[in-house]
């Protein structure tokens, strides 16, 4: 018997991101409770609905975030040195608070390298459109958030580049992971990054749990519509029979997790058939389908987790109402994380 190892590019070529998709739909729908992760919302018409998200008045988390980058951005920046900077927007989306660092990094004549990286490919296409004429070295790339830092630290190696690189995970990213996952998502990033190069995070913070609950929950119905989203992609990229009106939108805060927790659920009994799935989910009338996690943070919460992946904190920049925090790491890799 003969067997052979598949190249990178060879394993890459292979990686379909449409069967991914829909082996994660079989497999989260088929599940008691059943559940979709949040990363499939971005499909071009997610993508569109999360920046009027951006732009509502219950969604405080942009404007919190986009007042620290406004304050501190120049400050954050220096703390990075002076060298060249590769600067990695990871989930970069519209990128528009990102742009306040790539004005002050303008500003400085600092010579910068963007690498964006996000898995839907209309987020890049439309940044990149935004960012032609700026005279930036651009280099995005569409993939998942693992494969994006793999792609990283091979690039890097291979390059073998002096620059110093700062990695950012802004508008509350992290909290779609739960504990776990946040910490092997930092022990990921961690191991790719060298001695010195620094990441900005940034943190939900617990607060007021109404003013939580309107933010996930909006007048308009922008959030339940980008929830709802999910199914019309099924429907669209998979051939599934959703009657999307037969669904609603629920978000809650689980207090004893810390989280916000956001569900589509079945107004009635149903059966739904998927074509490219080649099955039919039964749906019990108030059945939930669980969409997206989004973690609250105590400031020690951040500290401790910063501790355990391996980080120092450089700075923590939390805007004026003390809704939001940015947090700038710095890698350490004399010591292994906790
Ligand atoms: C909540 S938006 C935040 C966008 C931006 N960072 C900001 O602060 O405005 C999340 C972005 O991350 C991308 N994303 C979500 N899950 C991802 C994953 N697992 N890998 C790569 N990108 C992902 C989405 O496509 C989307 O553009």
């Amino acid at each position: 018997m003969s067997y052979r190892v598949l190249t990178a590019a060879e394993r890459e070529s292979l990686a379909d991101p449409r069967e991914e998709f829909a082996s994660e739909v079989l497999e989260g729908l088929s599940q008691t409770p059943k559940r979709l992760s949040s990363r499939w919302f971005y499909d071009d018409e997610g993508s569109r609905l999360f920046q009027r998200i951006m732009g509502l008045p219950e969604y405080y988390v942009t404007g919190c975030e986009h007042q620290v980058l406004s304050s501190h951005g120049a400050e954050i920046l220096a703390a990075t040195g002076g060298k060249p900077l590769a600067l990695v927007d990871m989930g970069a989306g519209d990128g528009a608070k990102t742009m306040l660092l790539l004005d002050a990094l303008e500003a400085q004549q600092r010579d910068v390298r963007y690498v964006p990286i996000d898995i839907s490919e209309g987020a890049l296409a439309g940044l990149s459109a935004r960012l032609a004429g700026r005279g930036l070295r651009l280099e995005g790339v569409v993939s998942e958030y693992f494969s994006g830092l793999k792609w990283l630290g091979q690039q890097d190696r291979q390059a073998g580049t002096d620059e110093a690189r700062l990695v950012l995970f802004l508008g509350s990213n992290i909290g779609n992971f739960d504990r776990p996952r946040a910490r092997a998502f930092l022990l990921r990033l961690w191991s790719v990054l060298r001695h010195g190069d620094h990441v900005l995070i940034g943190f939900d913070l617990k607060k007021d749990i109404e003013l939580l609950l309107a933010a996930y929950n909006d007048k308009q119905g922008v959030t339940a519509a980008f929830n709802l989203n999910l199914l019309h992609r099924i429907n669209a990229e998979l051939g599934g029979h959703f009657d999307v009106s037969r669904f609603r939108h629920f978000s809650t805060y689980n207090v004893f997790s810390g989280a916000m927790e956001s569900y589509l659920v079945s107004q009635a009994e149903q059966d739904v058939h998927v074509d490219a799935l080649h099955a039919r989910f039964h749906f019990k009338a108030w059945e939930p389908i669980h969409t997206e996690y989004s973690y609250k943070y105590l400031p020690a919460d951040i500290e401790r987790l910063a501790e355990e992946a391996g980080f120092s904190i450089a700075g923590h920049f939390p805007d004026a109402k003390g809704y939001f925090v940015d947090s700038l790491w710095r890698v350490e890799k004399e010591r292994s994380p906790a």
